[in-house]
C-alpha cells in the first residue's frame, strides 16, 4: 500500500498521459536493443567519478529480539535511488513517455547488501522486483526484506532495558571509488511502521561511515521494552511472596503451622518462578534475575531456621548459663521498648533474674528475625527497583 503511494507520489507529478504501448516497446527497444545496454557496466560515462547511489529506510515493523542468539529482525524496504546516463530518452519523442518499469536483474544496480546480517549475504530484492526509470535516467529501486541483524543485547535492566541496534548496508565488491553510497535526504522513516507490542522506537539514526574504505550506511534504531506487563506478572508478585515470607517470622512456634506455612511460600515461590521463566530472557546479567534469586535464598533460610527454631524450642532440658546471659539482654530491651506502661524496675528486675526457657529463646529469635529480614527484603528490593527503573529517567 505504501509503496504504491510512493510510486505514484513520485513518479506521476506530471502528467502520466499521451503514451501508447508501441512507444514504451519502442523506447525498450531503443534502450536495451538498440544502445546495446550492457548491465555491467557501471551506468557513468565518466568513469574517474563514483556512481552517486541515495539509500534510505523505510522501517515497517519490529518483528522481535532474540536474547540468545543476540539477534533483531526487522521488516522493511530501502529506497534507493541513482542516475544511470545510458538509460536516458526525450519524453516528447516517445508521446511523454515520463517513466518505464524494468525488472532489477535487467539493469545495472549497486551490489549494496546487509553487512551485519544473521544469514548468508544475498542479493537485495528479487528479480520480481521493478525499478522505475525516468527520462533523465534516474532510478529508483524499492527492494523490501525481512532483515535479520545481529545486535549487542544487554538485558541488565531488564524489563526496563533499551536496545540500540545499527543496520549497516555496504556496498561489498565496489570500492568507494566506484559506488559511493551516502544516506539520503530521509534518512530512517518511521511513517509506516506498525507498533510492535513489546518494543517501541525511541530515536533512530543515519549515517555515512565516512572513517571505512567501505561505502556504508548505517541506520541505528534505539528500542524501548514495555515494562507494564512484566511489572505486573513478575515483579509485583514476587515482592508479595517476599513479604509474605518475612511473616513466617510472627507465626508462633506452638501452633503448630509454622513449618507448613514457610514451605507453603518457599514452594509458591518455586512454582512461580517455573511459570514466569519463559517470559524471563534466557541469558543471564540481568539484575531481576538477581533479585529473584536473593528472594529464593531468603526463603531457604526462612526454611532452615524455621526447622532449626522448632527443634529448640521443644527441647525439654535447662538453657545453658551462657545462652541465657545472650538473650536476657535483649529481653530486656525488648520489653521496655514495647511497653512504655510496664516500666515497673522491679517487674524488669524479676524478669531479668526469671530464668529463661527454650521457647523464651525462640520468641525473642523470631522477633530478631522478623526484622533483620524485612528491612533487608525492603533495602534490598528499593534498590533494585530503583537501580531499575532510574536508567533512562
Ligand atoms: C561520497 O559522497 C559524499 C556525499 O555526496 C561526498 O561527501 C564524498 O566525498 C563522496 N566520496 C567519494 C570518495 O567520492
Amino acid at each position: 500500500m505504501i509503496l504504491r503511494t510512493i510510486f505514484l507520489y513520485y513518479w506521476c507529478l506530471s502528467a502520466c498521459n499521451g503514451q501508447t504501448g508501441d512507444d514504451v516497446k519502442s523506447l525498450v527497444t531503443q534502450l536495451f536493443t538498440t544502445n546495446t545496454y550492457k548491465k555491467n557496466v557501471r551506468p557513468n560515462a565518466d568513469q574517474t567519478k563514483p556512481m552517486q547511489v541515495d539509500l534510505d529506510f523505510y522501517l515497517v515493523g519490529i518483528n522481535g529480539i532474540d536474547e540468545i542468539t543476540q539477534k533483531l529482525t526487522t521488516t522493511g524496504f530501502l529506497f534507493i535511488s541513482w542516475t544511470d546516463e545510458y538509460l536516458t530518452w526525450n519524453s516528447a519523442s516517445y508521446g511523454n513517455l515520463e517513466y518505464i518499469y524494468v525488472s532489477q536483474s535487467d539493469i545495472w544496480k549497486p551490489d549494496i547488501t546487509l553487512q551485519n546480517g544473521f544469514s548468508k549475504l544475498k542479493e537485495l530484492g528479487d528479480s520480481f522486483i521493478n525499478v522505475q526509470i525516468l527520462p533523465t535516467g534516474e532510478i529508483t529501486w524499492l527492494p523490501t526484506e525481512v532483515f535479520e541483524t545481529k545486535c549487542n543485547i544487554d538485558i541488565k535492566y531488564f524489563p526496563f532495558d533499551r536496545q540500540t541496534c545499527e543496520i549497516v548496508f555496504v556496498v561489498w565488491s565496489s570500492s568507494i571509488l566506484d559506488v559511493n553510497v551516502t544516506k539520503g535526504s530521509r534518512g530512517i522513516l518511521l511513517e509506516a511502521l506498525d507498533p510492535n507490542g513489546v518494543w517501541s522506537v525511541v530515536s533512530t539514526s543515519a549515517g555515512d561511515d565516512v572513517l571505512s574504505s567501505e561505502s556504508r550506511v548505517v541506520f541505528t534504531i534505539t528500542l524501548e521494552r514495555s515494562s507494564a506487563y512484566y511489572v505486573m506478572n513478575v515483579i509485583v508478585p514476587v515482592i508479595l511472596l517476599g513479604i509474605l515470607n518475612v511473616f513466617t517470622f510472627v507465626i508462633p512456634a506452638d501452633s503448630g503451622e509454622k513449618m507448613g506455612y514457610s514451605i507453603t511460600v518457599f514452594l509458591a515461590f518455586a512454582v512461580f518462578l517455573t511459570i514466569i521463566s519463559s517470559e524471563l530472557p534466557k541469558t543471564s546479567g540481568s539484575l531481576l534475575g538477581y533479585y529473584l534469586m536473593f528472594q529464593m535464598g531468603i526463603g531457604t533460610f526462612v526454611v532452615a531456621v524455621t526447622a532449626f527454631e522448632l527443634r529448640i524450642h521443644h527441647r525439654k532440658d535447662k538453657v545453658p548459663y551462657k545462652i541465657q546471659r545472650i538473650f536476657r539482654s535483649k529481653c530486656k530491651t525488648r520489653v521496655k521498648s514495647s511497653d512504655k506502661n510496664f516500666d515497673n524496675p522491679e517487674k524488669d528486675k524479676e524478669n531479668e533474674d526469671g530464668e529463661k526457657t527454650w521457647s523464651d529463646i525462640t520468641s525473642t529469635t523470631d522477633f530478631i528475625l522478623f526484622w533483620i529480614s524485612l528491612v533487608s527484603t525492603f533495602i534490598v528490593t528499593v534498590t533494585i527497583l530503583g537501580l531499575l527503573s532510574s536508567k533512562y529517567k
